[in-house]
């Protein structure tokens, strides 16, 4: 087993998996502001402090994503990375600097940040992170994604993955197709097995270690403004049968996005691929606003209740953990 693949295990095993805790300043800035929340590096740094020692952390995280921020802050005399370190997880880095437009195909989106990383990823190894994201990110119409895009964001996912690889740490490759839209789940499934092979096209001429990624992908779903939508256990068989057929077998794990579900339909759905889950990868998740939406409400009402915050997200990390078991219910979720 490489260096890699343990780390990748690390972090995925045991019903564990990924806080996405990586917005950039600008996303954070929206999040804290609909709750009425003033943005500053305080403010964003006591919410993110919250969770990271929650006792949650303990069982059903294996690793954080951090943002350019947040890894250099501290808490007290422990640095952010220490903290989460001190609960069993390990800390992870966002090294791209965002999708800009794509020149060529002017709608589309092309994810920017490759100039300097070696050097970048130097620093954030030194930090303490020992794994990285990057996120491509696609929107579905009758002609997108073009071409174009597929290409050219899982050329630079590839590129991005190498220099991690060549730096010591595992990295996540993430092709997020997005839910915008009212095409079809059947749609959504065509075009994410496009993105997804394309990746790995790309990261197999790469010389990627398959053994030491993490697949961060969106489940196939309806767009969210589609009028008929399919049941939850169409969307795990679908997810299930684009990831059977794109994801070579040596990949030891996926960590899901929740990309815009509530947090029930994301932990729902999880708990249903991981039920089905014949494959021998992990299924799991990396969630953003589906681990942190209800605790940041929590918070914003009363930022000094720390205790409830965190009881907040213990139950919705727990829930989260439960479904990557597949044993996951409703009536687990009431009961608490
Ligand atoms: P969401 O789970 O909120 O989609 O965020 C995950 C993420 O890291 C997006 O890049």
């Amino acid at each position: 087993m490489t260096e890699l693949n343990k780390i990748s295990l690390n972090i995925l095993s045991n019903g564990k998996g990924i806080l996405a805790a990586d917005e950039s300043t600008t996303t954070m800035t929206k999040r804290l502001e609909s709750v009425n929340i003033k943005s500053n590096e305080e403010s964003r740094l006591n919410f993110r402090k919250i969770l990271f020692s929650s006792e949650g952390m303990k069982s059903c995280i294996g690793g954080v994503i951090l943002y350019d921020e947040t890894i250099k802050q501290s808490s007290g005399s422990k640095k952010i990375p220490e903290l989460i370190n001190g609960s069993g997880a390990i800390a992870g880095i966002k090294v791209d600097t965002g999708a800009k437009v794509l020149a060529g195909s002017s709608k589309e989106k092309i994810t920017e940040g490759l100039d300097g990383l070696r050097e970048r990823l130097k620093e954030y190894y030194k930090l303490g992170a020992r794994f990285t994201k990057w996120r491509g990110v696609y929107s579905i119409s009758d002609d997108y994604p073009s071409k174009l895009a597929v290409y050219s964001n899982a050329h630079a996912l590839a590129r991005y993955a190498a220099l991690v690889q060549e730096s010591e740490m595992v990295p996540i490759v993430e092709p997020e197709v997005l839910m915008d839209g009212e095409h079809s789940a059947k749609v959504c499934f065509e075009k994410t097995s496009e993105v997804i092979k394309k990746c790995f096209d790309e990261l197999i001429l790469h010389k990627i270690d398959l053994t030491g990624i993490i697949l961060k992908p969106n489940m196939i779903l309806d767009g969210a403004d589609a009028k008929k939508k399919i049941s939850n256990e169409e969307i795990a068989e679908l997810t299930l049968k684009c990831l059977k057929e794109c994801v070579p077998n040596e990949v030891p794990g996926i960590a899901f996005l929740s990309g815009g579900q509530n947090e029930i339909e994301a932990t729902e759905n999880l708990n249903l691929i991981s039920k089905k889950n014949t494959t021998n990868m992990i299924m799991t998740y990396s969630y953003g606003r589906a681990l942190q939406q209800s605790a940041l409400k929590h918070w914003s009402k009363n930022i000094k209740d720390t205790v409830g915050t965190q009881k907040v997200f213990n139950h919705r990390a727990k829930m989260c953990s439960l479904a990557a078991q597949g044993k996951w219910s409703k009536e687990l979720e009431i009961q608490n």
